[in-house]
């Protein structure tokens, strides 16, 4: 399977100001898409790989820099011994038989997660993609596999907690920046734009910390069925919005 590389699509992107710099994805109704097919959840996820190249593709071609997707959750341990056995070994064939094509698109892998219960052969196989594609610099794509919001922000409260304990920081020191520099990449701009598929609405522990003031976009496509021009879409409708950040605009009608 080979998905159209940045470039050679027949659709092209649209060239327009404002493009979000980093755009997260919950990639969700995986399972709800196979079974309205008569299919298991699993086939769900299967079909998730193309989505997935698709919008990476497309994430290059209208210029994001920054690309985070939620592949596996620390709640979704909760799933069957079946699915989430699947889900492991998926991600790591995945990993294996698309990181070339990801390098030469120049896209940057990275990991963001929680090393405990994840299998050893997923952690290495994210690493090895991570040293594959190290010098790439056109997007950042960073997988969340078993990644949690509370789970990130709380590493990061008890390294904090053992350096005060050190000597080494103050509680003073205890600024937004201290904590934002020991989450998983702290030199990872803040979502701009957060898209849900599979039309649920909620954030379900993804980048709690990043998404302060991210737009939300909730699409009812299921993932399976995403792909850069839905991608595009989602994006041409954030470059409408008015984001204020806390700030107020005086737009007195009439004048
Ligand atoms: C998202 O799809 C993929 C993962 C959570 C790994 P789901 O498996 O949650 O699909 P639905 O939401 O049940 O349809
Ligand atoms: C969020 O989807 C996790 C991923 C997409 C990996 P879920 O399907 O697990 O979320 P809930 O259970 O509907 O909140
Ligand atoms: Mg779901």
């Amino acid at each position: 399977m080979s998905t159209p590389g940045p470039g050679e699509h027949s659709s092209k992107a649209p060239q327009i100001a404002g493009v979000p710099r980093h755009v997260a994805i919950i990639m969700d109704g995986n399972g709800r898409w196979a079974n309205a097919r008569g299919l298991p959840r699993t086939e769900g996820h299967r079909a998730g790989e193309e989505a997935l190249m698709d919008t990476i593709a497309g994430a290059l071609e209208i210029g994001v820099k920054h690309l985070t997707v939620y592949a596996f959750s620390t709640e979704n341990w909760k799933r069957s011994p079946k699915e989430v056995r699947f889900l492991m070994g998926y991600s790591r064939e995945v990993l294996r038989r698309r990181r070339d094509q990801l390098n030469e698109w120049g896209v940057r892998i990275h990991w963001w997660g929680r090393r405990p219960r994840l299998w050893k052969s997923v952690i290495n196989e994210l690493q090895a993609a991570e040293k594959l594609t190290r010098e790439n610099e056109k997007l950042h794509f960073n997988m969340a596999v078993n990644y949690g919001g509370r789970a990130e922000i709380t590493d990061a409260v008890r390294q904090i907690a053992g350096e005060v304990a050190a000597g080494e920081l103050t509680a003073k020191g205890i600024t937004e920046d201290a904590v934002r520099r020991r989450l998983y990449a702290p030199d990872s701009p803040d979502v701009d734009l957060l898209i849900r598929t599979g039309g649920e609405q909620r954030i379900s522990n993804f980048l709690l910390w990043q998404c302060a003031y991210a737009e939300f976009a909730f699409n009812p496509v299921a993932w399976p069925e995403y792909n850069r021009e839905e991608l595009w879409d989602d994006i041409l409708a954030y470059t409408g919005r008015e984001r204020r950040f806390g700030g107020a605009i005086e737009k007195v009608a009439g004048k």
